[in-house]
């Protein structure tokens, strides 16, 4: 982990520049030089491991890609004119033409996104850059607003010269029939960007799928779960919650196996698809790969004495029922190994006092801000079985 460490290196000083400090709800740390932020962090979470008697056997590391602009997703709410985050006293919406948590390329297309007049009360809209620079846009409007902007037409017409769209929460897509507007099916294209060691791996994905915010910070992720597999040769591994197989072609690339669980039919889509579009070199991994979709909170039907590792990046809730089969096994039948992501501390503390009891101990914690200037973080762990 020697050269991950050295991402530590970051700027302690660093005060990131906001003109909505005063007003806008979503950053709770502006001011706050960086190093003071991230000690912070580190000593929230320390608390919580104390508070539920949960043991270490290293200090908690952070890992940082930058003190801010590294965001290639937004997700703003517009009201009455307003595009931004809600007012911090006030129900109502901050209109924000600028962002310290945008990388260039987004703050770039926010401008231009907000030359566009919306003649809608309120909606949600969300704008994304893929990794090639791709602008992309969600629309989620009341019904009756997307039929006016379909009979409208023009503004429709000059978003899609500028962008990809997608509509509503069905993720739509809307095209000219040459007399009118339509809606077809959701469309995969790439989005996001994984990394298999040094290499970039294209995922297929919505604008309006879950993929984590930044594709700088993501690099930093993605080395983290590559290092931690590369150091369990050749094991099969269970992943909780593989989406559109971020972390999943990252632990291919040093795995024997993965079984990957995901509820999200539209990610697994993405997934097959990223699969399918594996440059020649890679395509051999395909084999390596099962996909199961199901409710893996409510129960898991496979075997965990099958796997080697399991690797689990839960949302919010956590693992819920997911952990229940590993406290019927012996010990020794147990994977050996268990990798644990999450952005909800809260949640993975609970499941980690409950991995503990099944005898694993955490050997590493990295805290990944991959949300600088706000009280959120992404939390890796590392945890390995006991001996019996
Ligand atoms: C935090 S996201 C992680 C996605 C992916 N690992 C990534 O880095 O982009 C959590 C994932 O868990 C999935 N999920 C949520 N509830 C689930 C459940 N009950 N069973 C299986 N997967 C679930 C979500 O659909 C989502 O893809």
């Amino acid at each position: 982990m020697a050269n991950l460490l050295e991402k530590e290196n970051f700027d302690h000083q660093a005060v990131v520049p906001c003109p909505y400090q005063a007003d806008c709800s979503g950053c709770q740390s502006l001011g706050v030089p960086y190093g003071a932020q991230i000690e912070l962090k580190k000593e929230q979470l320390k608390q919580l491991f104390r508070a539920s008697n949960l043991l270490s056997s290293s200090p908690i590391q952070a890992l940082s890609a930058g003190p801010g602009f590294l965001r290639d997703r937004l997700d703003f709410s517009l009201e009455d004119g307003r595009l931004g985050l809600y007012h911090k006293g006030k129900r109502e919406i901050v209109d924000i033409a600028t962002c310290c948590q945008l990388s260039p390329e987004l703050s770039a297309w926010l401008t231009e996104f907000r030359e566009f007049q919306w003649p809608f009360k309120k909606g949600s809209i969300r704008l994304r850059v893929g990794p090639q620079g791709q602008k992309g846009v969600w629309l989620d409007f009341a019904n009756v607003d997307i039929k006016a902007l379909l009979d409208e037409k023009t503004l429709l017409r000059r978003l899609q010269d500028k962008a990809f769209v997608e509509i509503g929460q069905r993720r739509k897509v809307p095209f000219w029939n040459g007399q009118e507007y339509k809606l077809r099916a959701p469309e995969l294209h790439v989005w996001f960007q994984t990394w298999m060691g040094s290499r970039p791996v294209d995922l297929y994905c919505q604008v309006a799928s879950f993929t984590q915010p930044s594709l700088r910070a993501n690099k930093v992720i993605c080395d983290v779960i590559n290092a931690w597999i590369a150091s369990f040769p050749r094991s099969r591994i269970i992943e909780f919650g593989s989406g559109i197989g971020n972390l999943t072609l990252p632990t291919l690339a040093a795995a024997e196996s993965v079984l990957a669980c995901e509820i999200d039919e539209l990610s697994l889509d993405g997934l097959r698809m990223t699969l399918d579009h594996l440059p020649s070199d890679l395509q051999h991994l395909k084999s390596k790969i099962e996909i199961h979709r199901g409710d893996f909170q409510k129960k898991l039907t496979e075997d965990f004495s099958q796997f080697d590792g399991v690797l689990a990046n839960p949302p919010r809730s956590g693992l819920m029922n997911f952990l229940n089969p590993l406290g019927e096994l012996s010990l020794e039948k147990r994977p050996p190994f268990f990798i644990y992501m999450s952005c909800f501390p809260e949640s993975m503390v609970k499941d980690l006092e409950r991995l503990q009891e099944f005898g694993y101990e955490l050997r590493e914690t990295f805290i990944v801000d991959q949300f600088p200037q706000t009280n959120h973080y992404e939390v890796l762990g590392l945890l390995q079985r006991k001996q019996s």
